[in-house]
């Protein structure tokens, strides 16, 4: 049953005591944020899983990117275990690594050397590894702004992997026109973009993401016209004309500071997946919270961490026999730190 799966999994965190660190992303179920030893953005709990030294099994309840950023951050003795491996990240999986180097080599006969990659952290090691190797760095959907600017203090152009949204939105916040953006099609291996080319700043990866995607225009304005007090937040991950007519626009934790924030009996129309959608909804009875989109948009890999695969996980530990470790080679490893490290400096 689940209350006894729920006891066992306390009885293994208590056996594993310091050696096992479990961290949580925002958007886990709650069967599984109950045992989290730290909850937060996926970044967050990549830097907190390096802070733990002490934790050799380090069973991350998010997606498989994240996992592998907290391989590249943490030591050596210390091993990042997925619960599921087919939690993956279909924005991630837009970017391949082959695609990537037959875009970039396209790109270098017609720009030459005037651009800087930039990746979203929502992307693989191997894209990572890609960025840090040609100078480029990560960006998080929290710091988008200020890496945005220090590569444009690096080079002329950019080139954003792999989410067209949250590339589009913060270059247009930092002033470029959508008539200076290009978009990348890594199906075809062709530019799309109209007018002369010396004109482009930025190349957008023609990537999204299949949760934040889910939230439109039209419930924007259906939600406006039902109740014209409701406040309006959505993620960056959204597409631009949906950012456009919110009142307000940020990060998973912004999100969360900003309903903390609200006074009791606002209302809001939150446009981010459902798991943290509902957590906020349960812990703000006092003020008037629901999705943006009434069916709730679930991301489905997310979703796949449930409470039978931490404790299949935690089990394969106390056996002996730990599953889904997640390692990334040394080679990936090395260049993908040197992005991350360049986002951490540059902060
Ligand atoms: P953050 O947690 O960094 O805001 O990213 C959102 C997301 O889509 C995670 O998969
Ligand atoms: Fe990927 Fe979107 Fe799910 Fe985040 S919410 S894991 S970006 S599909």
């Amino acid at each position: 049953t689940k209350e006894e799966m729920e006891q066992r999994v306390q009885e293994i965190k208590q056996t594993l005591g310091d050696s096992l660190f479990i961290p949580g992303h925002h958007y886990q179920k709650d069967e599984v944020i109950q045992f989290a030893d730290a909850v937060g953005d996926s970044l967050q709990l990549a830097q907190v899983s390096a802070e733990n030294p002490k934790a050799t099994y380090i069973v991350f309840c998010g997606v498989h990117f994240m996992a592998e950023t907290a391989d590249i951050l943490t030591n050596n003795d210390q091993n990042v275990l997925l619960p599921d491996m087919r939690a993956g990240c279909s924005m991630a999986d837009m970017a391949d690594i082959h695609q990537t180097e037959r875009a970039w080599s396209s790109l270098q006969t017609i720009f030459g050397d005037s651009i800087v990659p930039l990746t979203y952290v929502n992307s693989t090691a191997a894209i990572k590894s890609f960025v840090g190797k040609h100078g480029g760095t990560t960006v998080t959907s929290s710091n988008a702004h200020n890496m945005v600017n220090w590569a444009f203090s690096q080079k002329e152009r950019i080139l954003f992997l792999p989410d067209q949204h949250l590339g589009r939105n913060t270059a247009s916040d930092i002033g470029i026109g959508l008539d200076e953006m290009a978009i990348w099609d890594p199906i075809n291996n062709e530019l799309l973009f109209e007018g002369d080319v010396e004109r482009i700043k930025v190349i957008l990866w023609k990537g999204h993401c299949s949760v934040h995607e889910n939230f439109t225009l039209s419930n924007v304005e259906d939600v406006r016209k039902n109740d014209p007090s409701m406040n309006i937040i959505v993620h960056p991950e959204c597409r631009k004309e949906v950012v456009d007519a919110s009142d307000y626009n940020g990060s998973t934790n912004h999100i969360i500071r900003t309903i903390e924030q609200a006074n009791p009996g606002t209302a809001w129309a939150i446009g981010t997946e459902m798991n943290l959608v509902q957590r906020l909804i349960d812990q703000h009875p006092d003020k008037q919270i629901i999705s943006l989109n009434p069916h709730m948009c679930p991301c489905l890999t997310m979703n796949r961490i449930d409470l039978a695969h931490l404790l299949w996980c935690l089990e394969s530990i106390i056996s002996g026999k730990p599953v889904n470790h997640i390692k990334v080679s040394q080679d990936v490893s090395t260049n993908a730190a040197l992005a991350l490290h360049r986002m951490f400096h540059s902060l």
